[in-house]
């Protein structure tokens, strides 16, 4: 009550003098032509504001074109090029689709023409100048007829490349023209015959490339032992690497079997997926060794290693060999005995949970000082980084042990 008694007191006066100041303003032209004045005014600002909106509206819907033309083209990156190949682009729009059907190295995904059947990789490995090169032997099952073989490298140099067919007419098949198309990490062979479907037919390719210091491919890094570095090279193909390390259909559909074999100077030792089955010597200080043929399985799978580590072993109790390779002193330290412990165990667990053997003879656990992951489950060659498999049962905290355990028991998981 007492608030309404107030603002009736407060209002009077106030309304008043509002309705004074009514009164008192003059109803004469000169208020016409104020009124006039605002009105024009007002229009004017009108139109400026229209005219403002519009040319933001413009200019907003051409900095959008541009970033769609630059995000859908590759080829846009240059800004002085971009108006003039956003031109050709929209002139030539109808001649590349059409001219798709026979370009498939354009597209994102090989063309499922081809079907890799078996891969024999020999690889010739320079620890001194950090090099490599190598020779792939594939044996593929042409799906539907083609002139063309398509498939993945990245950072090679490819030197020679041979295509043989199977059938009645044996030999080698003449290639008209073959190329790399970096946009989409390929190699394209064209041959002047087609293949045939239901036929097989085999390809060699020689090529080199460097070990990159760089976590990716066939990669190299180093550690310190007694005060000297030593250097050692892995693979890490998971997802899309395995074509910077060697020529393959690198898209996880097309499984295959593998036959590794490696050659390096004798002071390194080499693993890969599978156990070694021969081991030669050369008489000029190099090894090579012959590793079994793998399962059927994707290029992300497959790995191997250059180092000069040591190791522990365990045995499980169906004879799967367990071995645990690290840097000589952390070895000899121990550090890698408890993830060594719990691998035995989880092998025999998993068996038992899942009803299925662990289907290779052997698993190698690989700790590496530099990994892009914490760790890599390549069949039969699991790769970790060392802050992740390896401690000190002395100095190591319980929840470093918990978090290395849980990425032991995922690789091992993984292996089914
Ligand atoms: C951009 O294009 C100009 C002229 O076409 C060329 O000289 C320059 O090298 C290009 N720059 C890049 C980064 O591609
Ligand atoms: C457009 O097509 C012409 C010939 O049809 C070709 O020479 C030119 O390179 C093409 N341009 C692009 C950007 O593909
Ligand atoms: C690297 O070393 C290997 C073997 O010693 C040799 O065959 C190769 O030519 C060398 N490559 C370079 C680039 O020096
Ligand atoms: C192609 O590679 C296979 C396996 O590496 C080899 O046996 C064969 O001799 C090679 N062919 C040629 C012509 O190099
Ligand atoms: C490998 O390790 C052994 C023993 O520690 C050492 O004698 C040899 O020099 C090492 N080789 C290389 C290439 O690091």
């Amino acid at each position: 009550m007492g608030i309404e008694d107030a603002s009736m007191r407060n209002g009077r006066p106030l309304s008043d003098q509002w309705a004074d100041s009514v009164v008192v303003r003059p109803r004469t032209t000169e208020q016409h032509i104020t009124v006039n004045k605002r009105l024009v005014l007002g229009f004017a600002i009108s139109i400026l504001t229209l005219i403002i909106v519009t040319a933001i509206a413009i200019t907003l819907s051409v900095s959008f074109e541009r970033c769609a033309a630059e995000s859908s083209g590759t080829l846009a990156a240059n800004g002085s090029s971009n108006s003039k190949w956003k031109q050709s682009r929209n002139a030539n729009i109808s001649h590349r689709d059409s001219e798709d059907g026979q370009q498939p190295w354009r597209h994102l995904r090989l063309p499922a023409t081809l079907r890799p059947r078996h891969y024999d990789l020999r690889l010739s490995v320079s620890m001194e100048n950090f090099t490599f090169s190598g020779e792939v032997h594939i044996e593929f099952e042409c799906v539907h007829s083609t002139k063309l073989i398509v498939l993945h490298t990245d950072r090679l140099e490819v030197d020679k490349v041979l295509v043989y067919s199977d059938s009645k007419k044996a030999g080698a098949m003449r290639i008209q023209r073959r190329f790399h198309y970096q946009p989409k990490q390929v190699y394209v062979i064209a041959l002047h015959r087609e293949m045939k479907p239901l036929r097989t037919y085999k390809i060699n390719i020689t090529f080199h490339a460097h070990i990159e210091h760089e976590l990716l491919g066939f990669f190299r890094s180093s550690y310190v032992l007694n005060g000297e570095r030593r250097f050692l090279a892995v693979t890490q193909f998971s997802p899309t690497h395995a074509r910077k390390a060697f020529p393959c259909f690198d898209e996880p559909i097309y499984k295959a079997t593998f036959r590794v074999s490696l050659k390096h100077e004798s002071s390194y030792q080499s693993l890969s997926n599978m156990p070694v089955e021969a081991s030669t010597s050369d008489e000029d200080g190099w090894v090579t060794n012959h590793f079994s043929r793998t399962p059927r399985m994707s290029t992300y799978y497959l790995a191997w290693a250059v180092c000069n580590f040591t190791y522990r072993e365990a045995v499980t109790d169906s004879g799967v060999v367990i071995r645990l390779y690290a840097r000589p002193d952390a070895i000899q330290s121990g550090s890698g005995d408890y993830a060594l412990h719990i691998t035995k165990r989880l092998l025999q667990f998993y068996q038992d949970y899942f009803k299925v053997k662990y289907s290779l003879p052997k698993l190698d656990l690989l700790a590496v000082p530099k990994h892009p992951y914490a760790a890599m489950e390549n069949w039969g060659l699991s790769v970790f980084v060392e802050q992740k498999i390896l401690l000190d049962p002395d100095v190591s905290s319980f929840s470093y042990q918990m978090e290395l355990t849980m990425v032991v028991v995922h690789e091992i998981c993984h292996q089914y």
